[in-house]
């Protein structure tokens, strides 16, 4: 696991021009996508990078990792909505190329289909993630199985009332989701997980000087094989050397 402790800015532009070599490298590569506020910053330089004629999504697909259940696409609390306003309607990729899963219908279904589709895909080759203050990864909430594939999750109170500050108010936050699995996220080929605050010092230091456990659903990361942690110094503040 490689560890970076940055500024904020800067771990954007080097996130985002890793994207921008992949995607250069390989017209056929496919991203793994993440929302909440993290990768905002690094989805703007995605689209400044297009905009100037840096680089081309056409042939790219992309998977997202999550979606809450019973919003649906026009919902603007959905991340199908997220993803189209923050990266997909400002570049060129082809919206049929990116999925999110679906949190409507059968949604059991759904989540089994997930995982055929990216395995049909051929798999991530590069998987943006953020982090949750409870060390969360997508909707993988504490005490998840690490061997878990895409599935149906029950938000815990500490991510609901996280992400309430994107609602009116805290009950209008679903209290279940749809997302990939650790066992899903950990077929990646390259992994890239950003933090950001001291909201998320407690999760990193785990991550980084935790024993691996089901309880910080992050620390599976560290027996991945191409993982950088990127850290700003609030959110590396509690990591010992
Ligand atoms: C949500 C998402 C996660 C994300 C986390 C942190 O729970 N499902 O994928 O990493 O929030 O969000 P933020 O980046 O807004 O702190």
């Amino acid at each position: 696991m490689e560890v970076k402790v940055l500024k904020s800015e800067e771990i954007n532009n080097e996130v985002s021009n890793r994207i921008i070599n992949l995607v250069n490298s390989n017209k056929n590569a496919i991203l793994g996508l993440a929302t909440g506020s993290t990768p905002v910053g690094v989805y703007k330089k995605l689209a400044e990078a297009y905009k100037e004629g840096k680089v081309s999504f056409k042939t790219i697909r992309s998977f997202n990792l999550d979606e809450y259940i019973g919003l649906t696409e026009d919902n603007d609390q959905s991340y199908r909505y997220f993803m189209n306003h923050n990266l997909f309607d400002h570049i060129d990729i082809d919206k049929n190329n990116t999925k999110v899963p679906c949190g409507l219908g059968d949604v059991e279904k759904n989540a089994k289909d997930y995982d055929a589709a990216i395995d049909a895909a051929g798999g991530i080759d590069f998987q943006i993630l953020g982090i949750g203050s409870d060390g969360h990864i997508a909707f993988n909430e504490p005490g998840t199985s690490f061997n878990e594939g895409t599935h149906i999750a029950e938000l815990t109170d500490q991510t609901i009332t996280d992400n309430a500050r994107f609602f009116a108010k805290k009950e209008d936050v679903p209290t279940k989701a749809i997302t990939m699995g650790l066992a899903s996220i950990m077929k990646a080929k390259e992994i890239v997980l950003i933090a950001v605050g001291a909201n998320k010092a407690e999760a990193v230091k785990e991550l980084i000087n935790g024993k691996m456990s089901e309880d910080w659903p992050c620390t599976i990361l560290q027996k991945h094989n191409n993982v950088t942690i990127y850290a700003d110094e609030a959110a590396y503040s509690k990591v010992t050397k």
